[in-house]
C-alpha cells in the first residue's frame, strides 16, 4: 500500500468537498490541477489585506512584498537553487518567448538551436521562430512507434555551432520521463546550454533542479496546485550572460531580467502556499526536520510512489485493447500518470461519453501537435487524455476503469 495518506491529502484541496463536484472524478490534471488550501488561503489574504503596491514602508505594502519574497525564497530552496535564480512570469509559454528573444539577441546567424518533436509547442515554436533570424534549427526526433527520445540521436546533432538544446522533462502526451541529467551532460560536453520544459513533470513532485543540472527549467504553478503563474529557474551563469529583457535599471537583479511585464503580485505571494503544502505533507508524514530541498525530495518520492501504484493498472487495462493505441510506455515507473490514447474515433466525443460517467477528461491535441503527428496519430480524431496526480484516489481510478470499459 502507498505510504501517502490520501485522506489527509484530499483534505487539503477544497475542490474535493465542493458539493457541485461530488461524484466527478477529475482526470484532466495535466491541463491544470486543483488548487491546494494553503494557496487559496494566501490568495484570499492577499486580496483582502494586502492588495496594495508592494515594497513600500507602510504595513500592508511591506507584508505584501515580504510574502512575494517568501514565495521565491522558499520555492527556490525546494528546487535546490539560489533565491534569485527563480523568477515568476505570466505563463511558461510567455516565459519561453522572452527567453527566445534573449537568445535571438545573444546568438549569431549560422549558430544553431536543437529542439525536439516531443515537446509541447511552448518549448518548440518560440525557438523554431528564430529560424527567421538566420539561426539554424535542428530537430531531435522521437521514435515514431514508442515516442521516446534517444540521447544517442542527440549526440549526432551536436557540434560547435549548437548553443542551446531544448527538450521536455516529460511530454504532455507521451509521458515518458527523459533522463535530464544524462542529456544535460551530453549537451554541456558539446558546449551547449540546456532548456528543460518541466511543466508535465513538476506536478508529480518538484525536482531538485540544482542536482538535475539544466541551465533553464520551466514549469507552470497552475498545474502544481498553485496559482496561474509560470515559474522559471535560470541559473546564474546563463542568466547574467543573456541580455537583459527587463527595464534597463532592473538588469542588475537576476530574477527581474527575464520578466519584462509587471508581475502578478497576488499570485506570486500565493505561490508560497505551494511550499506550505510541501511542508504540510512532510509534517503529516513525519519528515518535518530536514532542509527544504530534502523536504521537496521526500514529497516528490511520496507522490511518485502513490501515482505509480495507481497508474500501472490503468496502463494494463488499456495497453492490449483492440482499437486503442496507448501513446508511450506501458511501464508506470518510467512515465508520468498522463495517459493519451489514440482511438479509431473522435477523442473529444469519447471524452463527452466519459463525462456522463462522472469522469472529467478531454480529447484533442493538447498543443502537442508535433509529437502526435510524428507518431502518426490522426489529428482530426485527436487523443483521449486521462491524467491524474497524487491526490487521485483508488475509488476514482475504479470509476475511470469502469467508465473506460463502457465507452471504449
Ligand atoms: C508540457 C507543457 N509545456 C508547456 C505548457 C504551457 O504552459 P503555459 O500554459 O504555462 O504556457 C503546457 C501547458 O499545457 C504543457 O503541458
Amino acid at each position: 500500500m502507498s505510504a501517502l495518506d490520501i485522506n489527509f491529502v484530499r483534505s487539503q484541496f477544497p475542490a474535493f468537498s465542493e458539493p457541485v463536484l461530488q461524484g466527478q472524478a477529475f482526470f484532466e490534471n495535466a491541463g491544470g490541477s486543483y488548487t491546494c488550501k494553503p494557496v487559496l488561503d494566501r490568495l484570499t489574504r492577499y486580496y483582502t489585506q494586502r492588495k496594495v503596491q508592494p515594497y513600500a514602508p507602510y504595513d500592508a505594502s511591506r507584508l505584501a512584498g515580504e510574502e512575494m519574497d517568501e514565495a521565491r525564497t522558499r520555492m527556490a530552496a525546494i528546487l535546490g537553487v539560489e533565491t534569485d535564480e527563480l523568477s515568476f512570469g505570466p505563463s511558461t509559454t510567455q516565459n519561453t518567448y522572452v527567453l527566445a528573444q534573449a537568445f535571438r539577441q545573444w546568438m549569431q546567424p549560422g549558430e544553431a538551436i536543437i529542439v525536439t518533436n516531443q515537446d509541447h509547442e511552448a518549448n518548440s515554436g518560440p525557438w523554431r521562430r528564430l529560424a527567421d533570424e538566420g539561426i539554424e534549427i535542428r530537430e531531435w526526433q522521437i521514435d515514431p512507434e514508442t515516442g521516446s527520445l534517444n540521447p544517442m540521436d542527440l549526440e549526432k546533432l551536436l557540434d560547435e555551432k549548437v548553443r542551446l538544446v531544448c527538450f521536455p522533462h516529460c511530454s504532455n502526451v507521451i509521458g515518458e520521463i527523459n533522463p535530464v541529467t544524462e542529456i544535460t551532460a551530453i549537451a554541456h560536453a558539446a558546449g551547449a546550454f540546456v532548456c528543460v520544459d518541466g511543466v508535465s513533470y513538476a506536478p508529480h513532485g518538484f525536482p531538485n533542479v540544482g542536482d538535475l543540472g539544466p541551465d533553464i527549467y520551466l514549469f507552470s504553478a497552475y498545474k502544481t496546485y498553485g496559482p496561474h503563474q509560470g515559474c522559471m529557474v535560470i541559473r546564474r551563469t546563463i542568466g547574467e550572460m543573456l541580455p537583459n529583457q527587463a527595464h534597463f535599471f532592473n538588469g542588475d537583479v537576476l530574477y527581474k531580467r527575464f520578466t519584462p511585464a509587471g508581475p502578478d503580485h497576488a499570485q506570486i505571494a500565493a505561490s508560497a502556499g505551494m511550499a506550505d503544502y510541501v511542508d504540510l505533507l512532510c509534517g503529516h508524514h513525519g519528515e518535518a526536520a530536514k532542509d527544504a530541498a530534502q523536504r521537496g525530495g521526500f514529497v516528490h518520492d511520496l507522490m511518485r510512489g502513490h501515482e505509480i501504484e495507481l497508474l500501472q493498472p490503468v496502463l494494463d487495462a488499456v495497453k492490449d485493447r483492440n482499437a486503442v493505441r496507448l501513446i508511450g510506455t506501458s511501464d508506470a515507473s518510467r512515465r508520468a500518470p498522463t495517459v493519451a490514447l489514440a482511438l479509431n474515433r473522435n477523442a473529444e466525443a469519447v471524452a463527452a461519453e466519459l463525462a456522463k460517467h462522472g469522469v472529467m477528461a478531454g480529447g484533442g491535441d493538447f498543443y502537442a501537435v508535433r509529437p502526435l503527428q510524428a507518431m502518426g496519430v490522426d489529428l482530426d480524431q485527436g487523443v483521449l487524455r486521462v491524467s491524474f496526480t497524487h491526490y487521485t484516489s483508488q475509488q476514482e481510478i475504479d470509476q475511470l476503469l469502469n467508465a473506460l470499459d463502457d465507452v471504449l
